[in-house]
């Protein structure tokens, strides 16, 4: 294999994990789906039979003119539901009010700051997005142009994004967590009309500069014509006079009736960036009913949701679960949600566990980075504290180990709540494969089966399936109705990314095995792809970044295992003259910062002479991962061009 893949040894604690949890009998009892079998039914149906499958489920949502065709698939353009037309905020908010459940709680909202709290009901809910879908039709906003929404977790970022949906625009929701750097990239990208931002969002206490980064930003970024405004911390800003409106102004007599723009199938609903394996961030692209449909259905079956389920999903609607599992998926299910603005240790390193007493979520869905720290930081901060409310715990991000599996069991769970290791991607559009909690013995650390639908397989290099219980690259052999359509303003790259490897099969770009049960185990990425706290970086990225550092020639970025966040930022960078300082040190975190955000903040800096190369020129990480781990380099290097450089790079270790 190339010199690119993770050595499969990272994962061996994983691989050796034996113990089965089967769902408590009680829980299966009441469960949607609550036996085997009837997955196993679900599940032949979905793959023998998509159209007739997809149809029948597809029947519910609020189509304004009927699809004439289920699928049409030519291998890698999907389109579901052809010539369907139907609004994505309609599908989450309307059909509920025509269904009576108008009085019924959608979201409750936890300020970061202690007391802050607003509960919208579905009806609620529908007014104020159609306030702000009617703002923005006003500005001008056509269906199909763009809009960033750059904001902190208020509910004003979900209304902002249904309310895009609800005109037809595309919504880019950009991580509130991005500097102004990234904020222009994708503005120029995506051809933004408009960024709709807040004057601050509360981090820990303090407030980040939002409006300060978007009016950066927007100097470079010349498609944009309006800003809106929330005001949420009240910090002093700048408003450009004719660029700029306040949020409160927008919807100021609006009315709360807007209709919803009637949407093809396939247009595009919403872009999501996310790393890949060179420099430019790609623009995900998802489309209307199928994404809607994917997302609704799992979060169905996965969560298995009730009409007394509190939902608490603790992603920022930044990333692709805050888009699937915060708004489109429980809305469209109709489900109460729980959201919550700040950090799980702000003010406190309890406040999770006080939020949970006080708002009494049913089901709690996380990713392994946090349940890490809360590890950490300790049984007093959960001791006395009631979770009992509790019956459902979910993982996603990254793969979890075992060890805090059976914490979040025990501690979180109390050993009573089914745990679902989701495993999906921003492509996926949604949960492709887990344990149904009503029917699904779980073994920590596996994502166990593929939902209904979802028809994965494991190959090598030639794309020839693998013997099981070997790894191999993770490939789907049929579409499904939340796949990705594309890269923005960039189809070579989309086919060359997930299509061309593995002719006519989606690649995921995880190595994964399944194991004698069939269960999958997930075993990292095949690309040059870092998993930090849950989130993708490439390396390429911070590499970029890093050698636009006067002072930096060349710089290599490697994942190492990190105890809370799963793998930490190593970087190895040759300078062009002058003595490394710590100084330095500092200076390079911060110009990361700037460039991509406090994420992709190297945490170990190896200043070096020279970098390990191939004689072809190609740096090999594989060596720098091994000492940035601290172990022992095991693989090859004969490839190596010289031998000197990696005796040098570990006197060199800090
Ligand atoms: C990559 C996707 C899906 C939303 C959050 C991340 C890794 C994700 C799991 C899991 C093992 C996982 C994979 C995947 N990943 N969930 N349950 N077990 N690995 O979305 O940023 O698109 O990253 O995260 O490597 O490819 P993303």
């Amino acid at each position: 294999m190339s010199e690119v893949q993770r050595p499969a040894g990272t994962v061996a604690s994983v691989m050796t994990e034996e113990r089965m949890f089967p769902p408590p009998a009680e829980f299966s009892a009441r469960a949607r789906i609550g036996s085997l079998e009837d997955y196993r039914r679900l599940y032949d149906a979905a793959k023998n039979d998509p159209e007739g499958f997809w149809g029948e489920r597809a029947a519910a949502l609020p189509w304004t003119t009927p699809y004439t065709k289920v699928l049409d698939w030519h291998p890698p353009a999907a389109k579901w539901f052809v010539g369907g037309r139907l609004n994505a905020s309609a599908a989450c908010l309307d059909r509920h009010l025509a269904a009576g459940k108008g009085e019924k709680t959608a979201l409750v909202w936890v300020g970061e700051p202690t007391g802050e709290r607003r509960e919208y009901t579905y009806r609620q809910l529908h007014a104020e997005v159609c306030r702000v879908a009617a703002g923005l039709r006003k500005l001008g906003i056509k269906p199909g142009e763009v809009v960033s929404i750059y904001m902190p977790m208020t509910p004003e970022l979900v209304i902002a994004m249904l309310a895009c949906a609800r005109i037809g625009a595309v919504h880019s929701v950009i991580f509130g967590g991005f500097s102004s750097e990234a904020i222009a990239d994708r503005n120029q990208d995506a051809g933004a009309v408009a960024v709709i931002t807040a004057d601050g969002g509360w981090r820990r206490g303090s407030s980040l500069p939002l409006k300060k980064n978007v009016d950066i930003a927007v100097e470079k970024s010349p498609t944009v014509r309006h800003v809106v405004v929330l005001k949420r911390t009240g910090q002093a800003v700048e408003m450009v006079a004719g660029r700029d409106i306040w949020w409160h102004d927008l919807i100021e007599g609006m009315p709360t009736d807007t209709a919803p723009e009637p949407m093809d199938s396939e247009a595009p609903l919403f872009i999501l960036y996310t790393s890949g394996s060179t420099g430019k961030p790609k623009g995900i692209k998802h489309t209307t009913a199928g994404y809607v449909l994917w997302a609704q259905t799992t979060s169905e079956w996965v969560f298995d949701l009730r009409d007394d389920d509190l939902f608490w999903c603790t992603a920022d609607c930044g990333w692709i679960t805050g888009h699937s599992y915060v708004t489109y998926g429980p809305l469209a299910a109709g489900a109460s949600l729980l959201i919550y603005e700040g950090a799980p240790n702000a003010p406190h390193e309890g406040r999770f566990w006080e939020i949970i007493e006080a708002e009494k979520p049913t089901i709690f869905y996380t990713a392994p980075t946090a349940i890490r720290s809360f590890m950490k930081w300790g049984m007093e901060h959960i001791e006395g504290r009631d979770l009992s409310s509790l019956r459902l715990l979910g993982t996603v991000g990254e793969g979890i180990n075992p060890e805090a599996w059976i914490w979040y069991h025990e501690v979180i769970g109390g050993k009573r709540c089914p745990i679902v290791d989701t495993w999906w991607q921003t492509e996926t559009g949604g949960i492709m494969m887990s344990p149904l909690p009503g029917c699904t013995p779980t073994k920590p650390g596996s994502c166990t089966l593929p939902l209904p639908g979802v028809v994965p397989e494991i190959v090598d290099a030639a794309g020839a399936p693998v013997t099981p219980g070997h790894g191999g690259w993770l490939v789907m052999t049929q579409p499904w109705p939340g796949m990705l359509r594309g890269i923005w303003g960039d189809d070579e790259r989309f086919v060359e990314t997930y299509w061309s490897k593995v002719p006519g099969k989606y690649l995921a770009g995880d190595n994964a095995r399944q194991d004698k049960d069939g269960y999958y185990w997930i075993m990292g990425r095949i690309d040059d792809v870092l998993n930090v706290a849950g989130h993708r970086l490439s390396t390429i990225e911070i590499e970029s970044a890093l050698v636009s550092h006067p002072s930096v020639a060349e710089a290599a970025a490697v994942g190492r295992p990190h105890d809370v966040k799963g793998e930490a930022v190593a970087v190895f960078v040759t300078l062009r003259g002058g003595v490394p300082t710590d100084g330095l040190k500092d200076a390079l975190r911060k110009h990361v910062r700037q460039q991509i955000g406090a994420l992709a903040a190297p945490d170990d800096i190896h200043f070096a002479a020279t970098l390990p190369k191939t004689r072809s020129g190609k740096i090999m990480r594989r060596l720098l991962r091994d000492i940035a781990a601290g172990r022992e380099t095991v693989g090859d290097t004969t490839t190596l061009e010289d031998y000197t450089v990696l005796a040098t790079l570990r006197g060199n270790d800090e």
